[in-house]
């Protein structure tokens, strides 16, 4: 397939890089709060996966895969001459790390997995999306935003951040292509179960205590499986736990890539 032309962030700085995915449906803009904080102090790239933000779509949406994402982001490494990254996912961000570890291991120093699964969909998730993507063919994404948008968040965000609630609604409005591709991706997506005990890399794994969509137990399951892992639960998160508690995710990211670093 051609090679799909991505927009991303970079902070630039000298030194290994941090690689951040986004989660569905969102951008790289999702990772502001990081960019801003720890970006001043290492080189974070956050691309826009092929459909979001200023990233081409693919050709067709029906044929995007978590590993057309995955190759991607392996061809935005190349092209700026990185060999290896720190690389972390939320979410279906995480979907994409997993995806990325399978077909391009040496380029992965690290893993962090946020609020995500490894799990594929079961029948019920997958008539769902299939629904949502029949909803956008004939309507668009409007409507699918706001009922998107109330499983993102926990019960402390929705009751008492009304800015960031506004700010991740900011963040949704991407091409039907996108969202279309997406969806096909999530449904299609293996299981990684059986990948987990393979994980060789320093591994973080971080959930918000209130995440609905990826409960605690999902990531509970991955520390298990993947030797030597860490697990951090940040207090007062839902699903977007990077954003909904900014300095507490960041502190987590901050400390795994500095012991590795003293390492
Ligand atoms: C995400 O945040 O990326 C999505 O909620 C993941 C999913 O729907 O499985």
């Amino acid at each position: 397939m051609a090679k799909a032309r991505l927009s991303y962030q970079d902070t630039g700085v000298d030194g290994p890089a941090l690689l951040l995915v986004h989660g569905f449906p969102l951008s790289s803009e999702m990772w502001r709060p990081q960019l801003e904080t720890l970006g001043g102090r290492r080189r974070i790239l956050a691309p826009d996966l092929p459909g979001f933000a200023g990233s081409e779509p693919a050709p067709d949406p029906l044929v995007v895969t978590m590993d057309y994402y995955a190759d991607a982001l392996a061809e935005l490494l190349v092209d700026l001459g990185i060999d290896s990254v720190a690389l972390g996912g939320l979410s279906m961000g995480g979907y994409v790390a997993l995806a990325f570890w399978r077909r391009h291991p040496a380029a992965v120093d690290a893993l962090i997995l946020a609020d995500s699964r490894a799990e594929a969909d079961g029948p019920e998730a997958i008539a769902k999306r299939s629904a949502q993507q029949k909803q956008i063919r004939t309507g668009g994404t409007e409507d699918l935003i706001p009922q998107l948008l109330d499983g993102l968040l926990g019960a402390t965000t929705k009751d008492q951040r009304p800015a960031i609630k506004e700010s991740v609604r900011g963040l949704m409005a991407h091409p039907a292509e996108g969202y279309i591709g997406a969806l096909e991706a999530m449904k299609n997506r293996p299981d990684s179960t059986g990948d987990l005990p393979g994980i060789t890399v320093p591994t973080l794994l971080v959930v918000g205590d209130q995440d609905g969509l990826t409960p605690i137990e999902l990531t509970r399951y991955m520390h298990e499986h993947i030797a030597g892992s860490q697990m951090v639960v940040i207090p007062e998160a839902g699903h977007l736990s990077n954003l909904e508690a900014p300095e507490a995710f960041t502190a987590a990211v901050a400390g795994f890539l500095g012991e590795l670093e003293r390492a």
